[in-house]
């Protein structure tokens, strides 16, 4: 603690540590000369006492019974001193080991934390791959009839008939959920036969005959999630929203501009590829040619 409180230099605490057992060495050593000294003293003045009261003709220094006894207990004590500073003294000492297994510890512990920090991410990436997998085996697709202005509808009415884009759409969406936004089911006469009619709104107590009612776009998809291919149909701001989540877009291009008061969004061809196309001419049952044209997400 010495060195944290004089040094403004910070010391990591395995260095800490280190120089804090090097001070705690320094002071054993001193405590064991100075034991040294005073048994040396000891034995002497032990000595010159059995030399001034006890003196014999044949004088060895430890001829006499008490001198004896006293030398020989002093030098057992430093010898025990001696063996516990210099030998018994396992490298480190046993606060010192204590110490560097709490630190050793607390690293692992660190370190362990980080791996789980680490799975966790991995886990979720995984999920989050898993999902986006699932997604795009989904094919959640966009269907739309659009003019070459993008035209929609007008007045909640779709604006031209064109019996062979309506049997492409029956063709398509036969046997899947159909989703659509509020007022385009309210532009047809009744829910589309043959199909899970999934109508989006945010009125809490809107009921749509023949019809699953929702309250978002995700959460109608959710409903579709058995489906390997829902398809959207419309209108204009469910497009706007569907274009985030879906993987292709079934559009029949009208070959003419119209008025209307719903579009369909700009495609965006660097996230849309066209993949397939059909031409139509305008015939007896077709007043515009028309195209339809199949544009796949490219992958990000
Ligand atoms: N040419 C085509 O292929 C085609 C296809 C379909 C439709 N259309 C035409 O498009 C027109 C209708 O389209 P539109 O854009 O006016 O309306 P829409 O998209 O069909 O429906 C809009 C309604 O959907 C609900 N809605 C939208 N976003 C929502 C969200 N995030 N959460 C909850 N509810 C949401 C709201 O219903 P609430 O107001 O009840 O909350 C909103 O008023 C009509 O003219 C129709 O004929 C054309």
């Amino acid at each position: 603690m010495l060195f944290k409180k004089k040094s403004k230099i910070t010391l990591d605490p395995q260095h800490l540590s280190l120089m804090e057992h090097a001070q705690q060495r320094v002071a054993q050593k001193k405590r064991f000369h100075s034991h040294l000294l005073v048994t040396l003293f000891l034995v002497f003045f032990a000595l010159v006492l059995n030399f001034a009261f006890e003196y014999k003709a044949d004088f060895t220094p430890f001829n006499t019974h008490w001198s004896f006894v006293l030398a020989t207990f002093l030098g057992v004590l430093l010898l025990i001193h001696f063996l516990k500073v210099y030998l018994f003294y396992s490298f480190m000492g046993k606060a010192w080991e204590i110490q560097q297994m709490e630190f050793l510890l607390e690293k692992q512990a660190a370190k362990v934390e980080k791996i789980k920090r680490s799975m966790d991410k991995e886990a979720t990436l995984k999920a989050t791959a898993e999902w986006e997998r699932e997604r795009q085996q989904k094919n959640i697709t966009i269907i739309a009839a659009a003019g070459e202005n993008n035209a929609l509808g007008k007045d909640n009415k779709l604006i031209w008939h064109l019996s062979d884009d309506l049997k492409h759409f029956k063709n398509l969406t036969k046997g899947h959920h159909v989703i659509m936004g509020r007022k385009t089911f309210e532009s047809m006469p009744k829910a589309l036969p043959n199909r899970t009619n999934v109508v989006i709104s945010r009125q809490k107590d809107y009921v749509a005959e023949n019809a699953q009612v929702v309250s978002s776009l995700e959460a109608a998809l959710a409903f579709a999630q058995e489906d390997d291919r829902p398809f959207i149909i419309g209108g204009g701001e469910i497009y706007s929203q569907a274009l985030a989540f879906a993987d292709c877009i079934e559009l029949t291009r009208v070959h003419d501009d119209f008025e209307a008061d719903t579009f369909f969004p700009e495609i965006d061809t660097t996230v849309w590829r066209e993949v397939w196309r059909e031409n139509h001419d305008k015939d007896d049952e077709h007043a515009h040619a028309f195209s339809f044209i199949r544009y796949e997400k490219i992958d990000a």
